[in-house]
């Protein structure tokens, strides 16, 4: 049995805590509004919950120091935009190495950190440190309130904080999975809420099964585009807290960010449809941080974008959907099957050779014969060379660039080349640390101008070679000797 102190005594917190006391521990609930444990005191019902059974052993306090004091889990369940002034207001109580547990879905707008980030900067202002897990999932309290079969996944980097909390929570209705990756959890949680609000717009203005199916899906993809730019691992996204939570959350009925949206989809202004939800809407709070980390780390997010546009510029959604349907064409995988085999097999083929990798970057337009020399020098530093191509997208968006030819036709002549065994896409600065190891590599290697640019990439263990560059022709030479002869 394990003493638990749930802050937070909403309709998450209310279900949790009833599950966590049905499985007898011993768990007490606070609310940071008095009038609210009250109620709870006198009816054993709760507003949002009216069918939910409440145990007699479940207790109650309107005492933050006594909430705080002698658990071994105190549940962090509040909602985002409270997560701070809470773990504030607590933390004077809080023991150092206190193992909580954050179940708030969101990120914070001016600092954008996730709500583990949140509470331990908090911690961290009075010196104390804890141990933070993150508990997400694709989890409506309304279902979990009445035992129907739930999955969840208890995120920490600490793998024994993560299997205890695991522990704790699992029952015969409830099964719990750990993850290392907060910081992926977290941003699941925040982000598909958003996606959620635009599937809910999509239904208001009478889409049917077809857009919503497209929205989540190509959703997931911006999500993780961010997410493994940001570091996080790629699996988390098509797990329970990823794709499983926005199943949840885009088709459900109890959830909230759907119905918001679909009353704004239906006309509603957005106060509106607020107020008629009557409970946190945690999409329409994270959107200005998610745009933010998409702009921070070079992300293309469209549909969180549409959503953005929507919500807070006021633009018609039938409008931001057209604009959606009317982006430029692309490929919905960015490698294609032949690349996946054959870098299979080589990569097989290399544990047994011990061959050596090499990888460079750029764009690689109007190729040429000094293009040419680049590689070949490249090659000649190991056995197998992998070229980082940039995208479209990418030389448009970061380096204000625009080739002559297409990211397809540039991949198309560099893969004709001898030297050149994979081209994949560069679509952002920050990919090159998780390249290195992607890709097994041994050497970076890319042309002198750019001396002592990438030094950094030593830190990932690999050598970093500037190759000298052929002096009397580049690509802009090539265009600027055009352009005049026009
Ligand atoms: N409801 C769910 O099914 C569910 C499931 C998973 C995660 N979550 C997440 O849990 C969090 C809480 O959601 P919820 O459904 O319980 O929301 P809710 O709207 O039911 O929670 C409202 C509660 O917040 C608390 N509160 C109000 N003002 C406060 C203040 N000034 N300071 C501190 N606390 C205050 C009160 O206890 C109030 O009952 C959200 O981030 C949500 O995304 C909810």
């Amino acid at each position: 049995m394990s003493k638990i102190g749930v802050l937070g005594s909403g309709t998450w917190g209310m279900a949790l805590a009833r599950m966590l006391a049905n499985s007898n521990h011993d768990v007490t609930v606070w609310s940071a509004l008095p009038q609210e444990i009250d109620h709870l005191v006198a009816t054993h019902k709760h507003p949002n919950l009216p069918d939910m059974v409440i145990p007699e052993s479940l207790k109650y306090t309107k005492s933050i120091e006594e909430i705080c004091q002698g658990r071994d889990i105190l549940l962090f369940a509040v909602p985002s935009v409270f997560v701070r002034s809470t773990t504030k207001n607590a933390a004077p109580y809080i023991k150092n190495g206190q193992i909580i547990v954050d179940v708030a879905k969101g990120i914070e707008t001016d600092t954008m950190m996730t709500m583990s980030q949140v509470i331990r900067d908090e911690l961290r202002k009075v010196n104390k440190e804890a141990k933070v897990v993150a508990l997400s999932g694709p989890t409506h309290a309304e279902e979990v309130a009445i035992d129907l079969p739930t999955t969840i996944v208890s995120a920490c980097p600490d793998l024994e904080t993560a299997e205890y909390v695991q522990d704790v929570f699992m029952n015969t209705c409830m099964r719990v999975y750990t993850n290392p990756d907060v910081l992926g959890v977290e941003l699941c949680g925040a982000v598909k809420n958003i996606i959620a609000l635009g599937t809910g717009i999509a239904a208001g203005l009478g889409y049917g099964d077809n857009t919503k199916a497209a929205l989540m899906t190509r959703g997931m993809a911006e999500l993780t585009r961010l997410g493994t730019a940001m570091g996080c691992n790629h699996e988390t996204f098509s797990g329970l807290a990823g794709m499983g939570d926005l199943i949840v959350t885009a088709t459900s009925v109890h959830s909230r960010n759907n119905k918001c949206g679909h009353l704004i989809g239906q006309g509603k202004s957005v106060e509106e449809a607020k107020k008629e939800v009557g409970m946190v809407v945690e999409g329409i709070n994270a959107i200005p941080a998610v745009m933010q980390l998409a702009k921070n780390y070079h992300v293309e997010m469209p549909i969180v974008n549409a959503v953005y546009e929507i919500i807070e510029k006021g633009i018609s959604p039938k409008d931001v959907v057209m604009k959606l349907m009317s982006r430029d064409k692309r490929s919905e995988v960015t490698h294609s099957l032949a690349d996946v085999h054959f870098e299979q097999a080589l990569l097989d083929n290399s544990h047994h050779t011990g061959m050596r990798r090499v990888i460079t970057y750029g764009t690689f337009d109007l190729l040429h014969y000094g293009h040419i020399n680049l590689l070949k020098r490249a090659k000649a530093l190991g056995d197998y060379l992998i070229v980082a191509l940039s995208t479209d997208e990418f030389n448009s968006l970061m380096k204000g660039k625009h080739t002559y030819f297409s990211y397809e036709q540039r991949k198309q002549l560099l893969e004709a080349i001898r030297y050149v065994d994979l081209v994949i896409p560069e679509e952002s600065w920050e990919q090159k640390r998780s390249d290195m190891h992607e890709y097994h590599v041994d050497t970076f290697a890319i042309g002198d101008d750019w001396e002592g640019k990438f030094d950094f990439l030593k830190e990932e263990g690999v050598n970093v070679v500037y190759l000298p560059r052929t002096p009397e022709i580049s690509t802009t030479q090539i265009k600027e000797s055009l352009h005049k002869k026009d």
